[in-house]
């Protein structure tokens, strides 16, 4: 029921400019400590030298300043888990005994959990291992947001929403550089889509582009100091993001103030002086451009050698405040840390969301049940590798059905059967070191037919299963070869022909609780109609399978919020509706990355941008997922920022809203009172949406503004405070080219998530 529960508030204060432009990071920063003494070792080097900065030395190292004792640059793969070390120039894995790392729960785990706290632990984690590793940057976190459901990172990216990504991007950032590591957020900007991504001309608006595509950048580099950006292999409207001037110097340098360095993601360099000028500072991973064709730009002419001091200027910035790990510290230990193992638990324990809960089918009542039957694939597949360049060797993992293996002990009497296989999908690449076949040229989603045999004899192993049990957990979903890098899913069919095997359980026995363990949203149409609970679960690292037992036995209560739209079917998403993707005026191409790694014929053509292919029309604007769904009144299966838990919440307000003068400007304080009515411990995250009442302007329905996330223990009531900035009202004015604020009225809701608005109450700002 929504309520009005705050009268008007006016606020007249603001004085001097009304437009009230935002942060730009400060001269203070770590990296501008240094600038002398740069540019005392600049002098002393040879153009040559500076040269050989700019460009891979291996395929994740560049050049330091070896005559001046400087170290190179190490960079290590990827958003989350430091990679296996491979040979220098091959993408062989060197089959070291010391370098299995913790497999961190991948972004969209992350994201699920809204906590910024564990967004930092996470980075703290992160950064650890790279330090034992000897890597001075980490290629994460990637936070390009969720543009369509299917997108082949949607696992390793963070969200579909500006707020919640960036609050978990600077985060991340945070947690890392603390720790003496720096990040090189990715992919900048707008990979929102695998397919063509290395020839995708994306056509965006200014407006969307700083309202919903860069903030998470933004935010990681104002407010968290990010030191390095991978430019992303695209084209924004009608340029390289490598070479592009709008993004990397207007927004990125000009704008935010960045002071560090961009390389280029793997092959995604495309010129010489136009990178060089743009801004990019290490083509990666090779020399096609920024080596002897640089070298001799700025022979003849044409480029100056005030650009190339300049981009060794901003390496050095970076290398001079990450302290080189020394050779014989490095790689002694094992990289994969106990407390990072930690880390993992903590992260997954809150990211898992309860989607649906009838008749409280969980948490398994280890007193009544005896006989639990764990079916599927993904109850027992590792997750860790798989999906190109974020695969990690992990020390080890624990699957779904090793955690309730652990956890539930001789408790009851779990009977496992795999019900269908995911052996014959698409290649994809296994880990690094190999190939699978039909990676990058989209083999299709669906698994080809088993043989009919293999398919029944595993449907009858799980009927059977199933019959003899009090509870079926049916673990289905994706996994890393059907969501990856390099190629979009083509539907959000649930592979593998894993339904039959679902309905086939369901009718045995109806109690049947189906876990999506999946990045990205799945098609559940089919799995509504025969399991009264429905769990998402994730590529939930290290510890994974642990975190979920726990939650499915009621060890803890599910806290996770889905930081993506879940719709009924794909063609209700934006981009689909509108019919921007998939893009009809290309033909797939091969990936890009692949013909990088296998050197194939089309590689060189690849590489020099001549198969610029496919054009990406963001037609729908500023209406990204929930913001879509929302304005055009179109329903989902569930929204973003849903989750359940154990214990009924309600929420009510404490004295409304108050406004705080900081050092950022007016920050509007909004104070929840959330009682747990239930027996669980529980986390909530009330959530904050806007909707302007009166605008001269455009906008999304209502857009998130706040949230937090807080314990609530069983049978206790407590407070929770909400910041929203009132800057982040504004809009990005195309032609004043800044920030302006549009309404003066606004409903400030107070929701459970995208769908569900509990409470609201108008706003008046006046004189800004
Ligand atoms: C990916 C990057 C990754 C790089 C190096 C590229 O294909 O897009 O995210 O960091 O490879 O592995």
């Amino acid at each position: 029921m929504v309520a009005l529960f705050a009268a008007i508030i006016a606020v007249c204060s603001c004085k001097g400019d009304p437009t009230l432009s935002r942060d730009v990071k400060s001269y203070d920063d770590p990296l501008m400590q240094n600038e002398k003494k740069i540019t005392a070792i600049i002098k002393n080097m040879t153009l040559e030298e500076k040269i050989e900065m700019l460009h891979g030395k291996h395929y994740f190292t560049s050049e330091g300043v070896p005559a001046q004792g400087i170290a190179e640059m190490n960079y290590a793969d990827g958003p989350f888990g430091i990679r296996e070390e491979m040979e220098p120039l091959s993408w062989n894995p060197l089959h070291w005994s010391t370098d299995s790392a913790t497999f961190f729960p991948t972004g969209s785990a992350l994201a699920a959990t809204w906590s910024e706290e564990l967004a930092y632990l996470y980075g703290t984690g992160m950064a650890r291992e790279a330090r034992l590793r000897g890597k001075d940057m980490i290629l994460g976190p990637a936070i390009n947001i969720q543009r369509i459901p299917t997108g082949g990172r949607t696992y390793e990216y963070l969200s579909e929403d500006p707020l919640l990504s960036s609050r978990l991007s600077v985060n991340y950032t945070k947690g890392v550089q603390d720790n003496g590591v720096a990040v090189c957020v990715k992919h900048f900007a707008l990979n929102n889509q695998e397919t063509n991504r290395g020839s995708v001309n994306v056509i965006v608006s200014p407006r969307a582009m700083r309202e919903i595509y860069l903030p998470p950048f933004e935010a990681a580099i104002v407010e968290a100091n990010a030191y390095g950006v991978m430019a992303a292999y695209n084209k924004i409207n009608g340029t390289w993001c490598a070479e592009n001037p709008v993004l990397l110097d207007q927004i990125l340098r000009k704008d935010w103030g960045f002071k560090g360095m961009v390389i280029s993601d793997w092959g995604g360099t495309h010129s010489t002086v136009g990178s060089v000028t743009a801004g990019l500072n290490v083509e990666m991973p090779s020399k096609d451009y920024m080596g002897q064709a640089l070298l001799d730009s700025v022979k003849v002419g044409v480029v100056s050698e005030k650009v190339i001091d300049e981009r060794v200027r901003e390496i050095l910035r970076v290398r001079m405040v990450i302290d080189p790990v020394p050779a014989d510290k490095a790689n002694k230990v094992m990289t994969a840390q106990p407390e990072c193992a930690d880390i993992t638990y903590k992260v997954a324990a809150q990211s898992v969301v309860l989607l649906k809960n009838e008749g409280n089918v969980l948490p398994i009542d280890l007193n009544k049940v005896k006989t639990i039957a764990v079916i599927g694939d993904n109850a027992d597949k590792i997750m860790a590798t798989g999906g190109v360049g974020a695969g990690v060797k992990a020390l080890y993992e624990v699957t779904p059905l090793a955690g309730l293996r652990n956890r539930v002990g001789d408790k009851a009497k779990i009977v496992y059967a795999q019900g269908y296989t995911s052996q014959q999908a698409r290649g994809g690449f296994g880990g690094f070191g190999g190939f699978g076949g039909g990676f990058g040229r989209r083999g299709g989603n669906a698994a080809p037919a088993q043989p009919d045999n293999t398919a029944q004899k595993l449907k009858d192993e799980a009927v059977k299963a199933a019959k003899g049990a009090d509870i079926v957990l049916f673990i289905g979903g994706d996994n890393r070869a059907h969501e990856t890098e390099g190629s979009d899913r083509r539907s959000m069919d649930l592979p593998f022909n894993q339904e039959e095997v679902l309905e086939a359980v369901a009718k045995v026995n109806p109690n049947v609780v189906f876990i999506a363990v999946a990045g990205a949203p799945v098609d559940l149409n089919r799995v509504q109609a025969c399991s009264p609970a429905i769990v998402q679960s994730w590529f939930n690292g290290t510890e994974g399978g642990n975190a979920l037992a726990d939650i499915l036995i009621g060890k803890i209560s599910p806290s996770g919020r889905l930081p993506f739209s879940y719709p009924f079917k794909l063609e209700d998403s934006p981009a689909y509706a509108t019919g921007s993707f998939p893009q009809t005026d290309a033909p797939i191409n091969q990936d890009v990355f692949v013909s990088l790694v296998q050197k194939d014929d089309k590689a060189e053509e690849m590489l020099k941008g001549a198969t610029g292919r496919g054009t990406a029309l963001y037609t729908e604007d500023l209406l990204v997922g929930y913001r879509w769904f929302d304005t055009k009144e179109k329903p989902v299966m569930y929204p973003f920022g849903y989750g359940l838990g154990y214990s009924e919440i309600e929420y009510s307000y404490l004295g409304g809203i108050s406004f705080l003068e900081t050092e950022k400007g007016k920050v509007l304080e909004i104070k929840v009172k959330i009682t747990n009515k239930g027996k669980y411990d529980q986390y909530d995250v009330p959530q904050l949406y806007v909707h302007r009442v009166d605008p001269k302007v455009e906008w999304p329905y209502k857009e998130l503004k706040a949230f937090t996330k807080v314990l609530v223990p069983a049978g206790e009531t407590v407070v929770a405070t909400m910041h929203l900035p009132v800057e982040s009202l504004k809009y990005w004015d195309e032609e004043a080219h800044d920030w302006k604020m549009d309404a003066t009225e606004f409903d400030v809701m107070l929701c459970r998530d995208a769908g569900t608005v509990v409470n609201k109450a108008v706003l008046t700002l006046k004189n800004l």
